[in-house]
């Protein structure tokens, strides 16, 4: 799916197929929608209100959508298929379970292990993410590997410059600290 086939405001009321998750009133709602049997993820700030439409919205797009152009290659991490405005951006549909401790016992004896690296490359690729205790924010995919969305929270820098090297690396403890709950809870 490229940013070509993307529906158009107009279109996309007839290719969604569900609401995955309905925002408040700061937050997107997020669509799962079809086109030409291609499925992927809207996240839509268009329902909110004048402010979080206009202004808040658009940014808080901007700043996720740079996160994911930089994990562009991450290989736990939805592809960024496009924006549809400046309200909506889409990415890869990679459906999976929610983090709970009922999945102690259930995900594969390596999974942790890949998290851990998953969070890693994350890093080292300049983003640090500052939102993975939330539980709607680690999956296990169909495939039993992590996926890690939602980077509203994330703030991306070059991994090797001085802000890199003061503010990200500082900042990626925060990311460690929620992996050690995820790690306490699975184990
Ligand atoms: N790429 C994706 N593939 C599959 N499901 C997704 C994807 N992106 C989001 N979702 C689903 O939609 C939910 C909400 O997405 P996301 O966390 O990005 O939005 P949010 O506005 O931050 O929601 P929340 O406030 O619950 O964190 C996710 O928990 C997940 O169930
Ligand atoms: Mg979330």
């Amino acid at each position: 799916m490229s940013e070509a086939t993307l529906p158009s405001r107009e279109e996309l009321a007839g290719c969604v197929i569900e609401i995955l998750h309905r925002g408040k009133s700061r937050n997107p709602d997020v669509f799962l929608i079809e086109v030409d049997r291609q499925r992927f993820v809207l996240k839509d700030f268009s329902p909110r209100g004048t402010f979080v439409r206009n202004i808040l919205g658009p940014w808080l797009v901007d700043r996720e959508v740079r996160a994911y152009k930089a994990l562009s290659e991450h290989p736990f991490v939805p592809r960024y298929l496009g924006r549809l405005d400046k309200m909506a951006f889409a990415l890869e549909y990679r459906p999976g379970e929610r983090m709970s401790r009922s999945l102690k016992g259930r995900v594969s004896s390596d999974f942790l292990s890949t998290l851990r690296q998953a969070i890693d490359d994350m890093h080292r690729l300049g983003v640090v993410h500052l939102d993975l205790r939330h539980r709607s924010n680690v999956l296990v995919g169909e495939d039993g590997q992590p996926v890690l969305i939602d980077f509203a929270s994330a703030i991306c820098g070059d991994p090797f410059g001085i802000f890199g090297k003061l503010v990200l690396r500082n900042l990626a403890r925060l990311d460690q600290r929620a992996f050690e709950k995820w790690r306490v809870r699975l184990s």
